[in-house]
């Protein structure tokens, strides 16, 4: 065996990008507007970034240069000296259920060593399973969904009955969520959130929810691949288009919407980074509070090479930040 010395953890640095995007964005909490909201936690989590030394690309972005001023794909990111790193941000994953004052918004953020994250290009959705490491060999894409059911309850030991799925409540869902019905499972349908829904269903200290399974968005597919690594679980996904012409558009660019895509697949790399700060609270992290004197944040900061996961409580004192930090708190 190999012994290696500990070194650097660019997550526990990382995690100080979603804080800063959390505090900014909370003030929009249940303002009604999505894109107020959104525009702090870019401007925040850019200044943050900016200072972590390693030689960013964002790979999973805002989008486009033209439609995104910052942080979008193909945008250099940190201080522009080793290590080259691939970037997916999501400053706020739940940009209406910020904007909407519901729970379940998150900033997130995850890295990986260059060229190892999967480039999504112009492929809007994936279908996606997720589940925790003991079904890892139990799911398959190409099989019915109450088969996939039976297969986890076999694995992990239990009945269909005491399964929990996760999914986006989405009229695209109609017949799956019969499935899920007849099979027997029980079923949480939520209305935004899915990287969140994965992580649960990943987790299986926290064994809220057995299996994530549905269609949303490709870039939250790669961010939750990075966090399934750390957390140990496994996830399966296929590129999903909603027209003739979009698949079309990918085939074009090169992308096979046919195939299934592993966890390997998504983020090829063993050494991922991973950390997200709830902006309103949810079922994995409090949301952004704010005292007299300043604010509190929780988050989740997780790296796949050690599979250490840590919880870490911040406690921010607005009134010192404000004296110096160029971001608006
Ligand atoms: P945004 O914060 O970008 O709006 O994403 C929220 C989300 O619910 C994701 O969690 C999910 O992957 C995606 O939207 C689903 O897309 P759609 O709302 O178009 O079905």
């Amino acid at each position: 065996m190999n012994a290696e010395k500990p070194d650097r953890n660019l997550a526990i640095e990382i995690v100080r990008v979603t804080e800063a995007a959390a505090l900014a964005a909370s003030r929009w909490q249940g303002r009604g507007d999505k894109e107020s909201g959104d525009k702090a936690a870019v401007d925040a989590m850019r200044e943050v970034l900016n200072t972590v030394e390693m030689a960013g690309t964002v790979i999973i972005g805002e989008g486009e240069k033209d439609e995104a001023p910052m942080l979008f794909n193909g945008e250099r990111v940190g201080t522009g000296n080793a290590p080259k790193v691939d970037i997916a941000v999501d400053p706020v994953e739940g940009t209406r259920l910020l904007a909407e004052g519901r729970p379940g918004s998150l900033a997130v953020m995850a890295g990986a060593p260059a060229g190892t994250m999967f480039d999504p290009g112009p492929c809007v959705y994936m279908e996606k399973i997720v589940v925790g490491a003991e079904a890892a060999d139990a799911v398959d894409l190409d099989r019915p969904i109450a088969e996939n059911l039976q297969a986890v309850a076999k694995a992990t030991d239990r009945e269909v009955r005491d399964l929990t799925v996760v999914m986006l409540d989405r009229d695209r869902h109609e017949v799956a969520k019969r499935e899920i019905r007849d099979a027997g499972a029980r079923l949480t349908l939520i209305t935004d959130g899915d990287v969140a829904g994965g992580l649960l269903a990943a987790w299986q200290d926290r064994p809220q929810v057995d299996m994530l399974y549905g269609i949303g968005g490709t870039p939250e597919g790669v961010i939750t691949a990075c966090a399934v690594k750390a957390l140990g679980g496994h996830m399966v996904g296929r590129l999903w288009t909603r027209s003739d012409e979009e698949r079309q558009q990918a085939l074009d660019a090169g992308y096979d919407v046919d195939a299934v895509l592993d966890l390997d697949d998504l983020v090829s790399a063993d050494d991922c980074f991973f950390a997200c700060t709830g902006i309103t609270p949810s079922q994995l992290l409090r949301g952004v509070t704010f005292s007299r004197t300043g604010a509190m944040t929780e988050s989740l900061v997780m790296r796949s090479k050690s599979g250490t996961v840590r919880q870490i409580q911040a406690q921010h004192q607005l009134t010192k930040l404000r004296r110096y930090a160029t971001v608006e708190y």
